[in-house]
């Protein structure tokens, strides 16, 4: 514990390095974003690392969603919006003039609160977009990308005897675990969650954290929690978000037991939010 602490740099709380060998996925450089003429997100810099999972947190209305929508240019699609400041991933900006927002959202897919499946069958729930961008052919090729993203998100031995019924007719953790299945077959890089478990009971909950530690391997994970506890038992790294402001950015361990700010603290123990 002392030994972690002692290697970790602590001269500044934003674009924190988690160790020499972590790779930085996300790098946002002076993020502003505003509705109309109201500011929601005031310069944000903050470095994200590949195949983690970093948590953000903070009361309502402080610009979680908002930011985490900047990371696949989700804000695009809503009118009168500025931003400015640069998002990149893997050292490139996404925002950049000759830059595609849709093959930007391919390779940073979306899960959000409610799950949304489309009103269609389980199998073509998964097999739409994939078939849609020339990913896979129909058949066979088709139907292993269904089991194996089915397998991925948890769900495949609940589902495997009846793919033609309609993805709504699943439980609401069985249709968000269909949704991250979804997600995980355009075979992203980034997977942005949206306080993807607050809509359901703890034990879908407990599945989804389960299934998001399983997928930190092969993915860079960023999720929005109000439930402090998720954001402790999942998360490496935790951003807290206050005013459109990042407050506070460090190991997950170090903002809930060691936070730097008064803020952080306040928010984390309960005094406001
Ligand atoms: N589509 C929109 N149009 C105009 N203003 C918006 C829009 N979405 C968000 N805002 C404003 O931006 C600010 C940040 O909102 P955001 O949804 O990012 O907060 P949040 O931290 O995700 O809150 P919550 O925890 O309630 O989901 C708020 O003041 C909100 O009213
Ligand atoms: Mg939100």
């Amino acid at each position: 514990m002392e030994d972690k602490k002692m290697k970790m740099d602590t001269s500044k709380s934003h674009g924190k390095k988690m160790g020499k060998d972590d790779k930085i996925k996300v790098d946002a450089k002076n993020l502003e974003l505003w509705y109309g003429d109201n500011k929601a997100l005031n310069d944000i810099s903050m470095d994200i690392f590949d195949r983690k999972i970093t948590a953000f947190i903070g009361p309502s209305g402080c610009g979680k969603s908002t930011f985490l929508r900047c990371i696949n240019r989700m804000n695009d699609l809503i009118s009168g919006v500025t931003i400015k400041g640069r998002v990149d991933i893997d050292g490139h900006d996404i925002y950049a003039p000759h830059v595609d927002e849709v093959a930007v959202r391919k390779r940073v897919g979306m899960v959000f609160q409610q799950p949304n499946p489309f009103p269609k069958s389980i199998y073509e729930n998964i097999a739409y977009a994939p078939l849609m961008h020339d990913v896979v052919k129909k058949g066979s090729q088709c139907d292993e990308l269904v089991e194996q993203s089915l397998i991925s998100a948890g769900l495949w031995d609940e589902v495997k005897d009846k793919l033609k019924q309609p993805g709504t007719s699943l439980s609401g953790g069985q249709q968000q675990r269909l949704c991250i299945a979804r997600t995980i077959a355009v075979k992203p890089d980034i997977i942005l969650m949206d306080e993807p478990t607050s809509a359901l009971d703890p034990i879908s909950t407990e599945k989804i954290e389960m299934l998001m530690l399983e997928l930190k391997k092969d993915y860079t994970i960023i999720t929005v929690t109000h439930n402090m506890q998720q954001a402790a038992r999942i998360a490496d790294m935790t951003a807290f978000f206050h005013l459109g402001n990042l407050i506070e950015y460090d190991e997950t361990e170090t903002i809930f037991i060691n936070p730097k700010e008064k803020k952080t603290e306040d928010y984390i123990t309960g005094r406001f939010g």
